[in-house]
């Protein structure tokens, strides 16, 4: 049986964790609290720990986990920019979930879009009421307008297949553009300048990091919409604000926002709110953001737990190779060929 310490539960996560655990022999000991320096020791006689995208591997949790014997850091997320992966090299095995449903993320980008440009929050709130004035509700078209894709990979391929449904021109930018995608590839500068919407789906990275900022808003059209499913730090959040109070900015659906992980995930609605910035955005009458909910759907909860499972079986079984195994080693983190017995190191 291999013990595993499963930090920031939600209720959501347990009965499809518990479900495959318990056909692979694989013991969750679930826990509510984020995994950071102070949690750590939570993990003692575990044999790895499963972390989500708020909790903390940094190099000095790193240190902690492996005196007490952890070998394993199993994301269940895609993104993996809270592991210090450099950190982990030679010491503990980081291993994520590449793809689960890439529709869910895609699905909800363009949900959010919907919402946003044809007013649907606000007149869900109406009609609620009895209140059927149309006015201040006036939408437009999605048809005939451009969308801006940055990241043509597995979920930014399918918003922009979506986009094309609605009958969008749809233009990206990747850092490395993809054969058959049929968008049109510009450089970032032309996307900003030439895009209706933009839409972000590029991994948080140190060249991502405030990749919409200040100068970037500078160079978009006036009333663009900006959508960001990935990661709350590629956007430059008090440029943002600044962008929407020169009504530069037209809308923005925010599901994910830099400082989340202290108050995403959680219901504060009792609290006093001390992020002035959060309450700031989320005051304007033009920002829907929903709490990192994207990937919230029955067939990605499933898939998740399914390779979560497989992936720490892997490890621990015979040869310890994983296909899923974050490699620091030769810097092609995701797509090296590891070593000869398979593993990382
Ligand atoms: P992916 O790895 O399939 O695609 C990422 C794409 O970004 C690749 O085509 C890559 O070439 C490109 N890229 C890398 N560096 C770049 C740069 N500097 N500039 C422009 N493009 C760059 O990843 P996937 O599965 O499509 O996920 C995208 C992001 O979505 C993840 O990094 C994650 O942060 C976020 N995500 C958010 C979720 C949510 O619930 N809100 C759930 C799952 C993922």
């Amino acid at each position: 049986m291999i013990r595993v310490a499963f930090y920031d539960t939600k209720p959501y996560d347990i009965p499809s964790f518990e479900k495959y655990g318990a056909q692979h022999d694989v013991a969750f000991k679930f826990l509510e609290t984020r995994l950071d320096a102070n949690t750590a020791s939570l993990a003692e006689g575990c044999d790895a720990v499963c972390i989500f995208v708020n909790d903390d591997a940094n190099a000095e949790v790193l240190d902690k986990l492996r005196l007490l014997g952890v070998k394993l850091i199993a994301l269940r997320s895609a993104g993996y920019n809270n592991v210090d992966v450099r950190a982990a090299y030679g010491k503990i095995h980081v291993v994520h979930v590449p793809a689960y449903s890439p529709h869910s993320v895609a699905e909800h980008a363009m949900a959010l879009l919907l919402t946003s440009i044809r007013r649907i929050h606000k007149a869900y709130n109406r009609t609620r009421e009895f209140n059927f004035s149309l006015n201040g509700l006036t939408g437009f078209d999605l048809h005939g307008k451009t969308a801006g894709v940055i990241g043509t990979g597995k979920i930014g391929r399918i918003f922009g297949e979506i986009c094309r449904g609605f009958g969008m021109r749809v233009i990206a930018y990747d850092k490395f553009p993809a054969d058959g995608t049929g968008f049109e590839y510009v450089s970032l500068e032309k996307l900003f300048e030439r895009a209706d919407v933009i839409s972000l789906h590029c991994p948080l990275t140190d060249e991502t990091r405030h990749l919409i900022d200040q100068n970037a808003i500078s160079r978009m059209k006036k009333g663009v919409v900006l959508v960001n499913t990935s990661r709350g730090a590629l956007i430059d959040a008090e440029a943002l604000l600044q962008g929407i109070k020169d009504r530069k900015i037209g809308a923005a659906c925010l599901d994910v926002y830099e400082e989340e992980a202290d108050v995403f995930f959680e219901d504060r609605s009792g609290h006093i709110m001390d992020d002035e910035l959060l309450s700031r955005l989320i005051s304007m009458p033009n920002v829907i953001v929903t709490s990192h909910q994207a990937f919230l759907t029955e067939e990605a909860l499933d898939q998740i737990a399914l390779t979560t499972v497989n992936n720490i079986r892997s490890c621990f079984d015979s040869d310890g190779a994983c296909d899923n195994e974050l490699c620091y080693r030769c810097g092609k983190i995701e797509t090296c060929k590891k070593e000869r017995s398979g593993r990382c190191f």
